[in-house]
């Protein structure tokens, strides 16, 4: 069975998305990791990520897993590199590159091949899995989402004010929305979720409840 999570940045999906995978025994597909290693790389080669035959290149030479849980690049593990401000707004580069998107697709649709996975982007109940069983759109006002992500950057000795955090939070958004490639909206079969004011534990619950009325018996 293939659930998936769409929504925006610092919407929870990742959290709700690895646990509701732990939960249900399945395994995580996490799609923007994958952007984030292109962009990644692009940085590291000192390529821009806004260079579309270079970040195309990149695309379609690295292989990214992340099944097992880690973020492995051809075979090396990546998970310390990808979460930076810098990177975050490379990946969204990236992302618009339909070359960049097509060769990424063709991984996620490898990885969710005879398998249950979870699957958490911008585009899997749109693009990458239109025939999923159960499909999400989580939503949460952006303030919140800027706040969660500001404390997950502290956790990791990253300071970012708050009002530079929304200001690329909506640049990201604009980006992710109004691209002319798999832009960012629910599928017409998604359930919309708010997460505004929940904790990770009762948005795991009510995920959890829904997927277990798709659930072949
Ligand atoms: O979810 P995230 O912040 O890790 O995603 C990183 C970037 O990749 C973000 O700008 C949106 C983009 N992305 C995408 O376009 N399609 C996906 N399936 C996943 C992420």
């Amino acid at each position: 069975m293939i659930v998936t999570i769409d929504g925006p940045a610092g919407v929870g999906k990742s959290t709700a998305a690895r646990r509701l995978a732990e939960r249900l025994g399945y395994d995580f597909l996490d799609t923007g990791a994958m952007y984030r290693a292109v962009a990644v790389v692009c940085l590291e080669r000192n390529w821009d990520p806004a260079e579309v035959e270079l970040s195309a290149r990149v695309a379609r030479e690295v292989r990214i897993e992340t099944l097992s849980g880690q973020v492995l690049c051809n075979g090396v593990d990546f998970a310390d590199r990808i979460r930076t401000p810098t990177v975050s707004q490379a990946a969204s580069i990236v992302a618009q590159n339909p070359d960049v998107r097509e060769a990424l697709v063709r991984q996620q649709r490898d990885a969710g091949c005879n398998r249950d996975i979870v699957t958490e982007g911008r585009d899997q109940g749109t693009i990458v899995f239109p025939h999923a069983e159960c499909k999400f759109f989580l939503t949460a006002e952006a303030q919140e989402r800027a706040l969660r992500r500001h404390r997950e950057l502290s956790v990791a000795g990253h300071e970012i004010e708050i009002a530079e955090l929304m200001r690329l939070q909506k640049e990201r958004d604009d980006r992710d929305e109004m691209r002319s490639v798999a832009p960012l909206k629910p599928a017409d079969d998604a359930v919309i979720v708010d997460t505004t004011g929940k904790t990770p534990d009762e948005v795991l619950d009510e995920l959890v409840q829904i997927v277990r009325t798709r659930q072949p018996r």
